[in-house]
């Protein structure tokens, strides 16, 4: 493994696009939830990597509000394996002082999902050395969705009017109000679409695809993707000009 040079310009935030499970599974020979219970075991190696980077949030695609289209076994397994997993990880988030969050509806989740979910945020709401945000029935236009119906709501109340709608307050309504734009966002498996995740939020994130299924993903991907991160330069609109005046 190599290290990471000293002063690299680490992302704060990666958002991740866990693809390819099915495809592992295909490959191995196993069934498509073989794929995802080894897709669910990178999980700590891709945050223990992480954490030694310094990367503080890393917000990961795990159930979008698509994905409950899939063969009911399928999401009756995937659904399992969450609690499985949060229940199997909440002593080491402990030890690691890890935050977990959620984005997404999860008001449409088991309630045994939601009981292990509200558990582990409850046992490390404390701390911030590092957050792993889990995207749960995540999709950014139901997000936009919900955003409307309330400041519709709140306008019906007398609470706001037009004059308040601004970018802030769509984006502190949004379900990532208190967390930072992801700086990289990392799609494995060969795909190069967004598939509804953060669209709002990604708006300025520097994108990286990577033809490596995500069960196969591990420190040494993650490694190279933020040294190519590093050296890119991003310039919000400005030109390449006024950036290097900036440093
Ligand atoms: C990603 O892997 C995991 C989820 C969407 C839950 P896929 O299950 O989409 O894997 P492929 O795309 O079929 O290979
Ligand atoms: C996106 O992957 C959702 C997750 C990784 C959880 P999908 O496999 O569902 O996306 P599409 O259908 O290929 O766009
Ligand atoms: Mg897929």
């Amino acid at each position: 493994m190599n290290a990471l040079k000293e002063n690299m310009n680490v992302p704060q935030h990666i958002a991740i696009i866990m693809d390819g499970n099915g495809r592992w599974a295909k490959q191995h020979n196993k069934s498509r939830i073989e794929g995802h219970k080894k897709g669910a075991q990178q999980i700590k190696k891709v945050l223990d990597g992480a954490r030694k980077f310094g990367v503080k949030y890393i917000t990961l695609y795990a159930f979008s509000s698509e994905n409950w289209n899939r063969p009911k076994v399928e999401v009756s397994a995937l659904m399992h394996l969450l609690e499985k997993s949060i229940k199997a990880n909440e002593k080491d988030f402990i030890k690691n002082e890890v935050r977990f969050e959620t984005i997404g509806d999860i008001s449409a989740l088991p309630s045994y999902c939601q009981k292990a979910i509200a558990k582990i945020k409850k046992s490390t709401q404390h701390f911030n050395k590092q957050t792993l945000i889990l995207a749960l029935n995540y999709g950014s236009r139901d997000e936009i969705t919900r955003v409307v119906k309330k400041l519709i709501t709140s306008a019906e109340n007398n609470e706001i009017s037009s004059k308040d709608i601004t970018w802030e307050c769509i984006q502190q309504n949004l379900d990532t109000a208190h967390i930072p734009d992801p700086d990289l966002i990392i799609r494995t498996s060969g795909e190069k679409r967004l598939s509804n995740y953060l669209m709002l939020q990604a708006a300025y994130a520097e994108f990286y695809f990577t033809d490596i299924l995500w069960p196969d993903f591990d420190e040494q991907h993650l490694h190279d993707a933020i040294q190519e991160y590093a050296n890119r330069e991003r310039r919000y609109g400005l030109t390449s000009e006024q950036i290097q005046k900036q440093c």
